[in-house]
C-alpha cells in the first residue's frame, strides 16, 4: 500500500510520522532537542540538531511500520515558524538560527515600520511587525552582526533548511512564507518593497509554492541517510500552525482550529485576505490554495503549564499534577495566572509583558496554583476568539459556529478541555489524529502526489470527529473571572518594563 510521510520540525522535537492512503497513522517516532537562550529575550537553535533529528526520526518511523521504502510515496513538512536560518553561498549555516519565541527584536520592530509605514506594511503584508516574525530578525542581523549579514546568500525558515537538506532545493510554501513578514498577502509571493525597504536582496529568498505543490525530489545522498529512495517527491506543506489546520480538517471558511502546544493558537480560514484593523492578529496564507486565515498566537500556553510543572512539581506527570486541581473550584478562589511568560504576542504584542499569580492568599495550594495556570492559559484563548469574532473573519457572530478543533499536547487533558470551552463558551471537537502538524504535512503530501484530488478530499476521506467537550455548569462563573483578568494587563503593563530587570549583558538593543 502507498504510504506518506509527514515531518514536523517544532521547536523540541522534530516528528515524523507515516499515513497510510486510507488516512490510518501507521508509525510515529520523533527525536527531541533542546533550544538555547543564551541571553535574557533570546532564542535559538543550531539547525544542525534539526537534520539529525529528521535522520534519526525518519530512522526509526520506518523502522517501527516495517514498509520498504518504495511504499513511501511522498514526503510532507511542516515546523515552527518565523525563524531566520542563514547559509552561506556554499550552503553552510551562517549563524544559529533566531526562533519565533526570540524577543530581541523591539528596536527593529519600530525601524521596520518607520521605514515602510505602519499602514503600508499592515495592508500589503496583512501584519503588524511583532518580535517573533522573520523580517525584523534579518534587520538585527544587519545592524549588530554586519559580518555575517554581508555573507548571505539563502533565508530560509527552520523546515526549509530541512528540505534544502532532503532536496538541495532552496523553496518555502505560503503559507510558512507569509509568516516572515516579507510576502505580499494577497499576490502570495514575496514583495520587492518590503525587500528593498530592509536592503535583502530578493535572490536571498526560496521559491514559492502552494502547500500540496511538489518543491522537488529527495537526493540521492539525503535517500542514503534517511533510508528513503532518491526520487520521492518532496512536498511544500506549511508552517506548524496551518499544517495543523489541514490535519485536523480545519480548511473552509466558518471552522476554526485551536492549538495548545507550547503556544497556544486559534486559527480561522478565510476565502479572502481579512486583515484585523488594528493588526493585531495575523492574517497569513493557508496551506490550501486560495485560502487565506487569521489566527491569534500567545506565546505561553502548554509551555505555561511544562514551566510550572518542572519548576514546582519537578519530575511530576501531568495526570498526578492536574488530578488535583480538578477539586478546585472554577475560578481558583480568587486566584489569577496571567501567562505572559515569554512576553505575549496576542492580544497585546509586548514583549515585556510577565506572567503573575494574582490574588494569592493562605488559603492556597499547589492545587490552585495548577488550576489558575490552567484557567489564565484559557482566559488568554478567549482574548484572541474575541478579536477573531470581531474582525469580520467568520464565524460571523450570529451563526452557529461549528466546534472548534482543538489539537496539541494539552487538549488530552479531559479537565483542561473543559476549562477551555467553558472559557470560550464553544463546544469544543477533538478530531481523528492529536498528531497535528506531522498529519496535515502527510496528507498535503498525499494531495502532492496525486493521490487525492484536493485537500478538501483529502481532509473528507481522512479526518473525522471523534469526541466533544460541551460548555459545562461554569460558563458564567468564568466570565465573571475573565473580566477581572481582562483588567490585569492593562493595569500591569507600565510596570513591567521596571520589574523586568534586563542583565547589562543583555542591552544590545
Ligand atoms: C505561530 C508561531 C508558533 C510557532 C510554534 O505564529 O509562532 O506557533 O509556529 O512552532
Amino acid at each position: 500500500m502507498n504510504h506518506y510521510l509527514g515531518l514536523d520540525i517544532s521547536t523540541t522535537a522534530t516528528k515524523a510520522l507515516l499515513m497510510d492512503e486510507q488516512g490510518a497513522v501507521v508509525s510515529v517516532a520523533s527525536a527531541t532537542y533542546d533550544y538555547q537562550a543564551p541571553r535574557q529575550l533570546w532564542s535559538e537553535q543550531d539547525p544542525a540538531v534539526w537534520w539529525d533529528a529528521t535522520v534519526a526520526s525518519i530512522r526509526q518511523v520506518l523502522a517501527a511500520a516495517a514498509i520498504p521504502a518504495a511504499a513511501v510515496r511522498a514526503i510532507g513538512l511542516s515546523g515552527q515558524m518565523h525563524g531566520l536560518v542563514l547559509l552561506d553561498a556554499a550552503g553552510g549555516v551562517l549563524r544559529p538560527a533566531i526562533l519565533w519565541n526570540d524577543q530581541r527584536t523591539e528596536r527593529q520592530c519600530a525601524e521596520l515600520t518607520r521605514r515602510v509605514g505602519a499602514d503600508r506594511l499592515l495592508a500589503l503584508t496583512g501584519n503588524t511587525p511583532v518580535t517573533g516574525l522573520t523580517a525584523p530578525k534579518l534587520l538585527w542581523v544587519q545592524e549588530h552582526e554586519p559580518e555575517i549579514y554581508a555573507r548571505i546568500a539563502h533565508v530560509l525558515l527552520p523546515k526549509d533548511y530541512v528540505r534544502y537538506r532532503l532536496t538541495g532545493e532552496f523553496a518555502s510554501d505560503v503559507a510558512d512564507g507569509s509568516g516572515t513578514l516579507l510576502m505580499d498577502l494577497e499576490r502570495r509571493r514575496w514583495s520587492a518593497e518590503i525587500c528593498q525597504a530592509i536592503d535583502a536582496p530578493l535572490e536571498w529568498l526560496p521559491q514559492l509554492y502552494e502547500g500540496p505543490e511538489v518543491s522537488g525530489l529527495l537526493a540521492a545522498d539525503a535517500a542514503a541517510a534517511v533510508g528513503l529512495r532518491a526520487g520521492t517527491p518532496v512536498v511544500a506543506g506549511g508552517g506548524d500552525q496551518a499544517a495543523t489546520a489541514v490535519g485536523c480538517g480545519v480548511i473552509d471558511a466558518g471552522t476554526l482550529a485551536l492549538s495548545l502546544g507550547t503556544s497556544g493558537v486559534i486559527f480561522a480560514p478565510t476565502n479572502t485576505p481579512v486583515i484585523e484593523a488594528n493588526g493585531r492578529l495575523h492574517a497569513f496564507c493557508h496551506a490550501v490554495p486560495e485560502r487565506w486565515h487569521v489566527m491569534g498566537v500567545m506565546l505561553s500556553a502548554a509551555g505555561s503549564l511544562r514551566w510550572f510543572r518542572d519548576t514546582f512539581a519537578p519530575g511530576s506527570d501531568y495526570a498526578a499534577l492536574l488530578a488535583p486541581a480538578a477539586l478546585v473550584p472554577a475560578g481558583g478562589e480568587g486566584l489569577i495566572f496571567l501567562p505572559y511568560l515569554s512576553g505575549e504576542r496576542t492580544p497585546y504584542p509586548d514583549p515585556q509583558a510577565r506572567g503573575a499569580f494574582i490574588g494569592l492568599t493562605v488559603r492556597h495550594t499547589l492545587a490552585h496554583l495548577t488550576r489558575a495556570v490552567l484557567e489564565g492559559v484559557a482566559f488568554g484563548l478567549r482574548d484572541i476568539l474575541e478579536l477573531i469574532t470581531a474582525s469580520g473573519a467568520p464565524p460571523a457572530s450570529g451563526s452557529p459556529a461549528a466546534p472548534i478543533r482543538i489539537s496539541g499536547g494539552g487538549a488530552r487533558s479531559p479537565l483542561w478541555r473543559q476549562i477551555i470551552a467553558d472559557v470560550l463558551q464553544a463546544e469544543l471537537a477533538e478530531v481523528t489524529t492529536t498528531e497535528g502538524a506531522a498529519f496535515g504535512a502527510a496528507l498535503l503530501a498525499a494531495v502532492g502526489s496525486g493521490t487525492f484530488g484536493s485537500v478538501a478530499e483529502a481532509v473528507a476521506a481522512t479526518v473525522q470527529v471523534t469526541g466533544t467537550t460541551a460548555p459545562g455548569a461554569d460558563v458564567q462563573r468564568y466570565a465573571g473571572a475573565h473580566a477581572a483578568y481582562q483588567e490585569l494587563y492593562p493595569a500591569l503593563k507600565d510596570l513591567f518594563p521596571h520589574i523586568a530587570a534586563t542583565p547589562p549583558d543583555s542591552q544590545v538593543g
